[in-house]
């Protein structure tokens, strides 16, 4: 039976971003409590959230995802004291490089402690830890006098919620409640590291770029390379952030994507109004109006863009398109995530 489905309204909570209201904090907190699962915004993506020492309840978060079970949570806190309670005696080296960072958009892995299970590590000795910069997260967790387990709030597979709509549009009916505190700001997951061996290993880019952690961290090793028997993040292994239509990649600079795109188009034989084209401010006039266009922003505005990804494929979805053909970008700083992310929702990569 998929106990995701007992609950015949999901409530969505608007609440204030900046300044949450307690009383509503308050009602979200009885729920995870209880051992019942709460959506929340964070600085990143909306979370799904429940008491990361109830197993029980980290198994409602997996049911109404549809997560594989294999797939570990990130367990978030509300301050970098309660670090302690979750992972098994970090160096003061480590907390004191986490105090940096924290709360921001970084989850580390550690040696877990036994108040962590292993439902919350799908088996590991690890867990990924992070202290989330948005004050409904940091609210929730201080009053709910846990640690939350969280993965994003979206059902397996399809890309992560930025506002509170997206995950009512995937979750609707599974959850009892989300807390609607507007968009996100970052729009895509939070940089996963492992600093446990002798060369730190980025597991997932995210916001926070290698070259913003190198000068405290050294370089960054291959994973796999440094480390091979370690796990690298299970979840990179399973098809992500995909769209319905098949999303080709388009490698090379951008007036010679537009022409390969405008090419493969007209190829495919769909009809102008099938087709999806994710491109930037800079070529958006370059595609017919009759073309699916969204601009993720202008391509020196990279944050931006990468705050926007996820609304875009959603909204593909929406359309009905047949086909989405995706701008690449040089892989240079926090371009490296944005196309991190591209890639993994592409089902095929051209060059022109
Ligand atoms: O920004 C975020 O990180 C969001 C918000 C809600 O905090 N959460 C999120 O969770 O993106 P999720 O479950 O969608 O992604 C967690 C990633 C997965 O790739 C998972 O495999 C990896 O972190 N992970 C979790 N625990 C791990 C561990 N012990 N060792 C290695 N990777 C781990
Ligand atoms: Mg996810």
């Amino acid at each position: 039976m998929d106990a995701g489905q007992l609950h015949l309204k999901t409530s969505l909570l608007k609440v204030d971003p900046l300044a949450p209201q307690p009383s509503l904090i308050a009602r979200a907190a009885r729920l995870i409590k209880n051992g019942e699962v709460v959506a929340f915004p964070t600085e990143t993506v909306y979370g799904l959230g429940a008491d990361a020492t109830n197993d029980l309840a980290v198994e409602k978060i997996f049911e109404a995802k549809g997560r594989p079970s294999d797939n570990p949570i990130i367990v978030h806190i509300s301050s970098v004291g309660e670090l302690g309670k979750v992972v098994r005696n970090p160096s003061p080296k480590v907390v004191e490089f986490v105090s940096y960072y924290w709360p921001g958009p970084l989850t580390v892995i550690f040696k877990k402690s036994s108040s962590i299970s292993y439902r919350v590590t799908a088996g590991l000795e690890t867990v990924a830890v992070r202290m989330p910069a948005h004050p409904v997260a940091l609210a929730l967790i201080s009053a709910s006098g846990r640690p939350i387990a969280a993965p994003s709030a979206n059902i397996s597979g399809r890309p992560s919620p930025t506002s509170a709509q997206h995950v009512v549009e995937d979750l609707d009916g599974r959850i009892p409640l989300v807390l609607d505190g507007g968009e996100t700001h970052y729009g895509v997951e939070s940089t996963v590291i492992d600093i446990s061996g002798e060369t730190p290993v980025l597991l997932r880019p995210g916001p926070i770029t290698t070259a913003d952690l190198s000068p405290l961290l050294g370089e960054f090793g291959e994973p796999g390379h440094v480390h091979r028997e370690r796990p690298i993040a299970p979840g990179m292994k399973y098809v992500h952030y995909a769209p319905n239509a098949p999303l080709t990649l388009v490698l090379g600079k951008p007036n010679g994507i537009v022409d390969k795109v405008l090419d493969l188009a007209k190829r495919s034989g769909s009809s102008e109004s099938k087709i999806g084209v994710l491109c930037t401010d800079e070529t958006y006039s370059r595609y017919p109006p009759d073309f699916v266009r969204l601009s993720l922003g202008s391509r020196f505005a990279p944050y931006e863009m990468l705050r926007n990804l996820y609304r875009c494929l959603r909204f593909f979805d929406k359309a009905k398109v047949s086909a989405i053909y995706a701008e690449g970008f040089d892989e240079i700083g926090i371009n490296a995530t944005l196309m991190n992310r591209l890639r993994k929702a592409a089902t095929s990569v051209v060059e022109t």
